[in-house]
């Protein structure tokens, strides 16, 4: 793409763990269009993903941080602005952990631990980022602010778990805190609904490959892949978008306003016929 949508734009990707993760894969689309980020993780990520061949290639510092740390992501908004010289454009959290999925525990049998730490680390760590950033006011008028959500925050989708409560809280908090800061600052605030896609924490929860066969066959355009979500990642980050807030934004091939569709009812079909 010859465009530069992001030209001058300058932000925080939080969440890049290797070329699979979609917080990579917007990193690499930001860049392409001109912005100039730094990226985060925690520091077991840092040593186990490949982010570090990456951040040569596109000029960005790392900065080592627990996202549920508030005192972990002052420092990376502050060192950021030390690096740009100033307030930023843009900040993706595309973060998410639930050690009952990790650990196989059913959502009629969760570990009530493990539970508040998936709230902490994939939605409560929004709430923390937005706080710190608007005490700090690191960023600028009409500034973008993107979380990565999915579906089963509003329809239940088995194997999801406590991860849906979690979508459900992200979601929740784009929307109370993009007023504040929408009135206050201009600075906007949504979430995107991807589809399933094969990353290390998609491919944690149960049954991930028959769900993206699943949604595939029921979106008419088909599963949205990482590098699209990139593509709608850095126009929501842009200029182009600049009265979109608040908002929970399905990017899902059109899964989300389906119930049947001609190939699954096939396909339902077909097995009633192989049960005579
Ligand atoms: N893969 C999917 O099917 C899918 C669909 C919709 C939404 N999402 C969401 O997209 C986001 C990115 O996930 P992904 O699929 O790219 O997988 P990923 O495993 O590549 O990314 C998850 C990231 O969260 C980071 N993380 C975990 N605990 C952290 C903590 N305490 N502090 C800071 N970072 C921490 C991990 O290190 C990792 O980089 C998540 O919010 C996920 O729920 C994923």
């Amino acid at each position: 793409m010859a465009c530069q949508l992001l030209e001058g734009k300058k932000g925080i990707i939080f969440g890049a763990l290797d070329n699979k993760s979609i917080a990579w894969k917007i990193a690499e689309r930001a860049y392409e269009q001109g912005a100039s980020f730094t990226l985060s993780n925690t520091p077991v990520a840092l040593r186990f993903g490949e982010i570090e061949r990456w951040s040569e290639k596109c000029h960005a510092e790392i900065i080592p941080a627990d996202a549920t740390s508030v005192s972990d992501l002052e420092n990376v908004f502050s060192r950021t602005m030390e690096i740009f010289g100033g307030k930023i454009d843009f900040v993706l959290h595309s973060i998410g952990m639930s050690m009952n999925v990790r650990k196989g525990r059913d959502y009629d049998d969760l570990d009530y631990d493990y539970f508040l730490k998936t709230i902490d680390v994939s939605a409560v760590s929004f709430h923390k980022m937005l706080q710190v950033a608007k005490k700090m006011d690191a960023i600028n008028d009409w500034g973008s602010i993107l979380a990565l959500s999915y579906i089963a925050a509003q329809r239940t989708l088995v194997g999801y778990n406590d991860m849906a409560d979690a979508k459900s809280l992200l979601e929740s908090i784009a929307r109370s805190f993009g007023y504040i800061y929408g009135r206050e600052k201009n600075v906007r605030i949504n979430t995107i609904s991807q589809s399933p896609t094969k990353t290390t924490a998609g491919s944690a929860i149960k049954g991930m490959d028959g769900l993206v066969d699943f949604t595939d066959r029921m979106s008419p355009l088909g599963n949205a892949t990482a590098d699209e979500c990139a593509d709608f990642s850095v126009v929501l980050f842009s200029d182009l978008s600049r009265k979109v807030t608040m908002q929970n934004i399905y990017h899902d091939g059109g899964f989300s306003s389906m119930a049947m569709s001609l190939k699954a009812m096939t396909q339902y079909n077909k097995s009633l016929d192989d049960e005579v």
